[in-house]
């Protein structure tokens, strides 16, 4: 590609947990301008970008990915898009898979649309490692056939067919990124970790999903920003690369650290009604990416510490969030399940 001082990048989702943070990586690395344009769904942020709004080249523009009219008008003056756009949460995809079919799939394809017609140099589409299904033993590579098990993720599944075809029939020029789980600051505390974090400083129970043996394949946002930013440089059209931090790890593992680092009382963890459907473990084969140069830099046990201490010393980031629209969610979510042991 040009070089990052040519290079016009619109970030669509980039109000959200890691399009902010991948918006941070394009400023910080001289990128001539950067776009965000987000819907603001009760996900997207203002305050996650905030501190991009100094940066010249910087603009936030909201509007909705499966609005054509307003996505050509975002991407006629581009020459790269990142779409982090997505409805992105597993249990709300269990009680409203509409929006999810909406947004990961007919979004996907309006973007890609817009991206034939302005000709853009590249086509970043962020997916997900939960398109493998779960996997119970050994890692999944990018050849593996997809097999996804939850509304989340086979719309996520979809989009990806949608961007596969578009760089086999038009010669889009697509990337596809297959991220593991982020944790960091700034997550939307319907996540595991914010919310567990987030329940403990408010002295509420800690929600385990069954025994709580699930295990997922940690990375920090950072690491993940940083792995997409090099496949916007590096990244060869037509192929998909797996990003993932290699810290395979039962969700008990971060509760035992929250639990440590808050200095919480054992008795808050409450293990409840399984998820419908739970994978019970992800893990990604990193060697595609790694041989264009990138690895993950943050230890796992130091970044989730870290973190954990964030939203400890950042209150007025979460505590606004868990009102309204949320506590509706949780009381859906969360009300009807029972205790388990
Ligand atoms: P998030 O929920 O924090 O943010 C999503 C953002 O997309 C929000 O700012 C929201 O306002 C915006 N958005 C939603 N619908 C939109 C629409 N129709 N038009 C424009 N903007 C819209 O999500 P995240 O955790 O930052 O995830 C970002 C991307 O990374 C998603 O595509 C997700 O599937 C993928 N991913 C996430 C993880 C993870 O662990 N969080 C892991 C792998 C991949
Ligand atoms: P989550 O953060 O929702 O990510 P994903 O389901 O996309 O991997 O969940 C991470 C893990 O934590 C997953 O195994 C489900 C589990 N979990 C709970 O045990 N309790 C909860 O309240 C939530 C939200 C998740």
């Amino acid at each position: 590609m040009q070089h990052p001082s040519c290079a016009r990048v619109v970030v669509t989702g980039g109000a959200g947990f890691i399009g902010s943070e991948f918006a941070r990586v394009l400023v910080e690395r001289g990128y001539r301008s950067v776009t965000v344009f987000d819907k603001l769904t009760y996900a997207g942020n203002p305050a996650n970008i905030a501190d991009l709004a100094a940066y010249p080249g910087f603009t936030f523009v909201q509007g909705d990915i499966c609005d054509a009219a307003r996505v050509d008008e975002v991407l006629a003056d581009a020459d790269i898009v990142v779409n982090f756009a997505a409805e992105t949460h597993v249990d709300r995809s269990l009680l409203h898979p509409g929006e999810f079919i909406q947004t990961d799939v007919f979004g996907v394809w309006v973007l890609l649309e817009a991206a034939r017609k302005f000709g853009l140099a590249k086509f970043v589409h962020v997916s997900t490692d939960e398109v493998y299904g779960e996997i119970l033993s050994g890692s999944s590579v990018e050849t593996d056939a997809l097999s996804p098990r939850n509304p989340y993720s086979a719309s996520k599944a979809g989009g990806e067919m949608m961007v596969l075809a578009y760089a086999a029939t038009y010669g889009v020029p697509a990337v596809i990124s297959r991220g593991s789980n982020t944790y960091g600051p700034r997550q939307y505390p319907e996540k595991f970790l914010p919310l567990a974090t987030t329940n403990v400083l408010e002295g509420r129970p800690i929600p385990v999903y069954g025994n709580g043996r699930q295990m997922r394949d940690w990375m920090h946002v950072r690491d993940h920003a940083e792995g997409i930013e090099l496949l916007v440089r590096e990244g060869r059209a037509g192929e998909v690369y797996n990003v993932g931090g290699g810290n395979v790890r039962e969700n008990l593992l971060i509760v035992e650290y929250i639990l440590d680092e808050l200095d919480a009382p054992r008795d808050l963890v409450t293990h409840v009604t399984d998820r419908q459907g739970h994978d019970i473990r992800y893990s990604l084969d990193t060697t595609k990416i790694r041989s264009l140069g990138w690895q993950p830099r943050i230890p796992f046990e130091d970044g989730v510490r870290e973190t954990i201490r964030w939203y400890r010393d950042n209150r007025s980031w979460w505590e606004p969030l868990k009102s309204g629209e949320y506590e509706e969610y949780y009381r859906r979510n969360y009300a009807g399940r029972e205790l388990v042991r």
